[in-house]
């Protein structure tokens, strides 16, 4: 099925967001170690983003690396964190030529010494590109986040910086770490797992979500473009109902 064609490009989501589940498993089905899932499921991530390019597509967040992810064999910990550094240097060429903008949401500033310096330096080179944001979550929680974001605001309450009466829910999303981005209009999880696994809880309140068996590894171009085609088919109603978009 070609799917892209199949796309209203006028109409794609503004901001995607992709839980990639399932390298483990892909890795266990080829009688292969762990991380020879998470190396297949970085290629997934190239393409994933030269699917994105081809869309209208200007947000791509990938959840990369979970609080609770430390409590992985240190081996896999390790391995995931090399690859991270890795991928960062040999796709950096690439950011900067499609004009790639890379964020980072999370508590980077816990991540090791090396994979810190990469992002930041990464981060830094493409601060100017105009193109897609890649939004790496890493280190990333959204109870973690929220938590940070009541200390600050009751903090600041405290000092009466803040009052009462002005903490509304545009107040919250900008004391979390996705500040500057918009909500995502698409979740997509791979590999048939239908949770969010306390991933921007808060952000996708209003989002479409799109689960699909297929393991992160094997997602395919064809099928992001399933996924937007997916999304391009709901009624997003926003809590209105359906008369009040057709008048
Ligand atoms: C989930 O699969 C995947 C992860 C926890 C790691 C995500 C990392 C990558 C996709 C590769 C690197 C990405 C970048 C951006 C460099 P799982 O291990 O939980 O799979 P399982 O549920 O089958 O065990």
């Amino acid at each position: 099925m070609d799917y892209f064609s199949k796309i209203d490009i006028n109409n794609t989501p503004k901001h995607v967001a992709i839980i990639m589940d399932g390298n483990g498993r892909w890795a266990k089905k080829q009688s292969q170690k762990r991380l020879f899932g998470h190396d297949h499921g970085a290629e997934s991530v190239r393409r994933a983003l030269e699917a994105v390019e081809k869309t209208k597509v200007e947000y791509l967040t990938l959840y990369t690396f979970s609080k609770e992810n430390w409590n992985r064999p240190k081996e896999e910990v390790e391995g995931i964190m090399r690859l991270l550094v890795h991928t960062l240097v040999t796709e950096l060429p690439n950011f900067l030529q499609n004009n790639v903008k890379l964020l980072a949401i999370g508590d980077t500033d816990e991540l090791p010494a090396d994979c810190r310096e990469e992002l930041l330096s990464s981060i830094a080179k493409t601060k100017d590109n105009t193109g897609i944001k890649l939004i790496l979550a890493l280190n990333y929680s959204s109870r973690w986040e929220i938590v940070n974001a009541l200390k600050s605001i009751a903090t600041e309450a405290a000092n009466k910086q803040i009052r009462i009466e002005d903490i509304n829910e545009q107040l919250i999303s900008n004391y979390l770490t996705t500040n500057s981005i918009p909500d995502p209009d698409l979740l997509i999880r791979t590999s048939g797992e239908h949770r969010i696994s306390n991933f921007l809880l808060w952000q996708i309140a209003y989002s479409e979500l799109h689960f699909t068996d297929v393991l992160w590894p094997d997602f395919s171009q064809e099928d992001f473009y399933k996924a937007i085609v997916d999304y391009q088919m709901r009624e997003r109603r926003f809590g209105m109902v359906s008369e009040q978009f057709t008048q």
